[in-house]
């Protein structure tokens, strides 16, 4: 049993190992391939990078290859037996075994098709078509009684027969050997073929070299040969050894065998060349050879039976045979089984690396749109942080400068609205009586005439021009910034910041600022002491001689100021220097000679030196009669022009006092109502500024994303190419004819 030479047959199962291999890789790859081209459809971030259709022709492909991987694990070297019933085909498959694996014997033994292949288990067994059922077989015989009581089986049926490996070389080297019933013996010789024969990748006629070949051989041969391309054909022509009985005609049966086989294959069929169509045709004794190599197994001398003449020159020509079948069914069956398969996953591998080539092209074109549009994007962030930086210094300055313009025009509207409120409130008219009550109503709404009228006077004044001057302010801070929003902020803008007219408010507040205010309309005779003292001293010092006269007599008397004025020192006794009222009295006296009323006394004087007593009485008489007409002209109308004076001094001091603080406070709704536009239209940079921010950080995404598909598909068409390269080798070493 033992090969002394590597059996030719390692040819197909090195080059099944290898192509299996190949498409083990082929099926990886292409799987890899398709989760890569369906993952970037799927992605919605890389629009328009792999198409359906290649996706769907990619896991085509996977499916495909998983199926071929398959058919290929499966593949096997087939060698059918054909001819007619007892020619011997069974005992040749026997002699190729080196052992008796099917039932041979005379008449009709082989009642259907038989295969024999390898199975890796100790225990051969069989299986029938449409079973399962692993029917276990020890001998020969109990292989041919089970055949033989199985009424089921027709001369179409194939039986299984599975023989341990260890048993038999020819079995471990992926070869199946099939037996049939003989071709005389069946009129279905087409299912025959349909159901045996395509897969075959060597034919076998076992002829009787007894008898010459028959018609029913030749019928069916031309059958196969019409429904297969140049099959692989060799005759045996069988029962050699009866030959040997006659051995003076051997050489010219021999010859005449050869030549009608010859003109069967070459002239007949047309499968082989002339010159290589002896290699085709053999004489041998499978009976001969399976005996000896039966003995041979058994541990006997192959000689030992009573053996024909000329047994080893047949020994040798089978053993020929054997060789030379060998060569070409594996040969042969790697063309056959592989080259096809081979052939198409060099197209599938050649169309997914165009895939692969297209999808690096739309990435890398992608990529670089993208890294443009997100170089301008960079620019108009750069542009629009500096831009935004210059612009807001320059409006801080506008917005100061215009703050302080208002400033200033309210201030210098509220000096001249001042000057005029005598006006203002000799405007006024109201019930006036001095009772309290009347006279906190008259006040009230003194003040409201007052606020209202100098309020509608400045906003004449001033509002119009503060508020095309904010408004000139704003559209120039608008026509700034807009430049650095993104065009579908700019349509919006007219909404996003409404330029409404600004209302500026001077709030005076006067009827608390005048809160304090205390009329004086007590009635006050024009010669009376306090008026006299008014006159000598001035309204400032008479108060303070007065107050200190009040003070030593300690008689509680009201004030006529308030003492609520922050800047005014309280006139207090304390604060009053003797020096300077003394000053203040010669003062007063020194302007005496200026007065009427001085004149009257000087001239009193020097008529009680020429006139005496009796002028003295006249002029008390005409003092009396000047105190009473005072009395009575002392009306309610003195009273309220009295008041409105006291007023007009009054609100003039306080108003003075305010207006820094009025101007001040316009000149910060101003800067108020500007800062709030200027605000609102950084924030919408700001968001333009955030939008476009997100918006690179989203290319960025996008081209690391698209540099990951740039790269795996380079990748994936390397690996294509170097499987490509595989497969090249595969088909030169195994597919194209050797030199
Ligand atoms: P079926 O199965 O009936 O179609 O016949 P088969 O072609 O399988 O023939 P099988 O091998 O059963 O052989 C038929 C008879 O021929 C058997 O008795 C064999 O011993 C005998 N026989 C086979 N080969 C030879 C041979 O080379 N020489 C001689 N003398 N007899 C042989
Ligand atoms: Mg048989």
């Amino acid at each position: 049993m033992a090969e002394s030479d590597r059996s030719p047959l390692k040819h197909f199962v090195v080059a099944k190992k290898k192509i299996s291999t190949i498409f083990d890789q082929l099926l990886e790859y292409i799987t890899e391939g398709a989760d890569f081209v369906e993952e970037t459809y799927r992605n919605t971030e890389l629009e328009q990078i792999a198409t359906e259709q290649q996706a769907s022709l990619i896991s085509g492909y996977a499916k495909k290859m998983a199926v071929i991987s398959g058919v290929l694990a499966r593949n096997h070297m087939k060698v059918a037996f054909f001819g007619r019933t007892s020619n011997g085909k069974s005992s040749v498959v026997n002699a190729m075994l080196w052992d008796r694996v099917l039932p041979s014997g005379i008449g009709h033994t082989t009642n259907c098709f038989l295969s024999v292949e390898g199975t890796d288990g100790d225990k051969a067994y069989l299986m029938t078509e449409g079973s399962d059922e692993k029917k276990s077989v020890k001998t020969v015989n109990q292989l041919g009684h089970a055949l033989h009581m199985d009424k089921d089986l027709d001369a179409g049926c194939l039986v299984r027969v599975f023989w341990p490996k260890t048993k038999c070389a020819l079995l471990r080297d992926d070869l199946v050997l099939m037996d049939s019933p003989g071709t005389d013996v069946t009129t279905k010789l087409d299912s025959w073929i349909d159901k045996f024969c395509l897969d075959a990748d060597v034919f076998v006629l076992v002829a009787n070299s007894e008898s010459t070949l028959m018609n029913t051989e030749k019928h069916f041969f031309h059958k196969v040969n019409e429904r297969l391309s140049k099959p692989n054909i060799f005759i045996l022509n069988n029962r050699w050894d009866a030959s040997a009985s006659e051995p003076e005609c051997m050489e010219d049966v021999r010859k005449q065998h050869t030549d009608r086989c010859i003109s069967f294959l070459v002239d007949e069929l047309k499968v082989v060349e002339r010159e290589q169509a002896l290699n085709r045709i053999f004489f041998v004794s499978a009976k001969e050879v399976l005996n000896s190599r039966m003995q041979r197994a058994q541990g006997m001398p192959e000689a030992g039976g009573a053996l024909a003449e000329g047994f080893e020159a047949r020994l040798q020509e089978f053993q020929c045979f054997e060789r030379t079948f060998e060569e070409c069914i594996s040969q042969s069956a790697v063309k056959t089984k592989f080259e096809q398969h081979t052939i198409r996953a060099k197209q599938i591998t050649e169309t997914v690396k165009r895939i692969m080539d297209d999808i690096n092209i739309q990435a890398a074109d992608k990529r670089i749109n993208l890294l443009k549009e997100r170089d301008d994007k960079m620019d108009q962030a750069d542009y629009v942080r500096s831009q935004l930086g210059l612009l807001t210094e320059d409006i801080k300055g506008k917005i100061k400068a215009v703050a302080e313009e208002v400033e200033t025009k309210v201030s210098t509207a509220m000096t001249d609205e001042i000057c005029r409120l005598s006006g203002l409130v000799d405007e006024f008219y109201s019930d006036f009586h001095p009772s309290s009550q009347v006279l906190e109503r008259y006040k009230n709404a003194l003040h409201k005439h007052i606020e209202e009228g100098m309020g509608r006077s400045l906003a004449d004044r001033c509002s119009n021009a503060v508020n095309e001057s904010v408004q000139n302010s704003q559209k120039n801070m608008i026509e700034n910034l807009t430049p650095l929003l993104p065009s579908s902020v700019q349509c919006q803008l007219h909404m996003l910041i409404p330029c409404r007219k600004f209302d500026l408010s001077y709030d005076l507040n006067f009827s608390s600022l005048c809160t304090d205010f205390q009329e004086n309309i007590e009635f006050r005779f024009s010669l009376g002491w306090t008026s006299l003292v008014n006159r000598f001293l001035g309204p400032k010092n008479a108060h303070r001689a007065l107050l200190l006269v009040e003070s030593s007599a300690q008689i509680p008397r009201p004030l006529a100021t308030t003492s609520s004025a922050p800047n005014i020192r309280a006139l207090t006794p304390e604060n009053v220097s003797q020096e300077e009222l003394l000053f203040s009295i010669g003062t007063g006296l020194a302007s005496l000679t200026s007065k009427s009323t001085v004149t009257v006394v000087l001239v009193t004087g020097v008529v009680w030196r020429t006139i005496g007593w009796r002028l003295i009485a006249a002029s008390f008489s005409l003092y009396g009669l000047l105190y009473l007409y005072e009395k009575l002209t002392w009306t309610t109308r003195a009273k309220e022009r009295a008041f409105k004076q006291q007023f007009v001094d009054y609100a003039t001091k306080k108003l003075q006092m305010v207006v820094r603080f009025t101007s001040a406070n316009c000149s910060h709704q101003v800067q108020q109502e500007m800062t709030t536009t200027f605000a609102r239209l950084c924030q919408q940079v700001d968001l333009s500024q955030k939008n476009l921010s997100e918006e690179i950080n989203r290319l960025t995404m996008e081209i690391d994303q698209l540099d990951v598909v740039q790269h795996h598909s380079k990748n994936l068409r390397h690996k294509a190419t170097r499987l490509e390269t595989e497969l090249d080798s595969f088909i030169k070493q195994y597919l194209q004819p050797q030199q």
